[in-house]
């Protein structure tokens, strides 16, 4: 998920996560997994939305300048 950065804060992203919810639901599915770099602001987010934290995996990937950074793992039921 991303938001440009002239439209954060305004509820958006919320907004885009409730309605994929509403939609996997629609469609059948029951579980939804995803992962989000850890200690940014999508973690807050996920965690506002009721998703729930799994753990961390350290290390699971690099910034766009080569950097190592953790990926928290969420699930939620629908
Ligand atoms: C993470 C991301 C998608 C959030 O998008 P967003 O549209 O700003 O998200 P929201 O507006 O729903 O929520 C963000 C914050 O704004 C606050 N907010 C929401 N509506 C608000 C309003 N009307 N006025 C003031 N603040 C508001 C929320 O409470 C939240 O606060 P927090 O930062 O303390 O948690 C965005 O920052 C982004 O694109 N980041 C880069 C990419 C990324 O990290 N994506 C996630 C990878 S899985």
């Amino acid at each position: 998920m991303l938001v440009h950065r002239s439209a954060r804060r305004r509820g958006i992203a919320q907004r885009l996560m409730e309605q994929a919810e509403r939609e996997a639901s629609a469609e059948g599915k029951t579980v939804l997994v995803l992962d989000t770099v850890t200690g940014d602001a999508a973690e807050r987010l996920y965690e506002r939305l009721g998703w729930t934290r799994v753990g961390v995996i350290p290390n699971y990937a690099l910034y766009p300048d080569g950097r190592p950074c953790s990926t928290t793992v969420f699930w939620k039921a629908l």
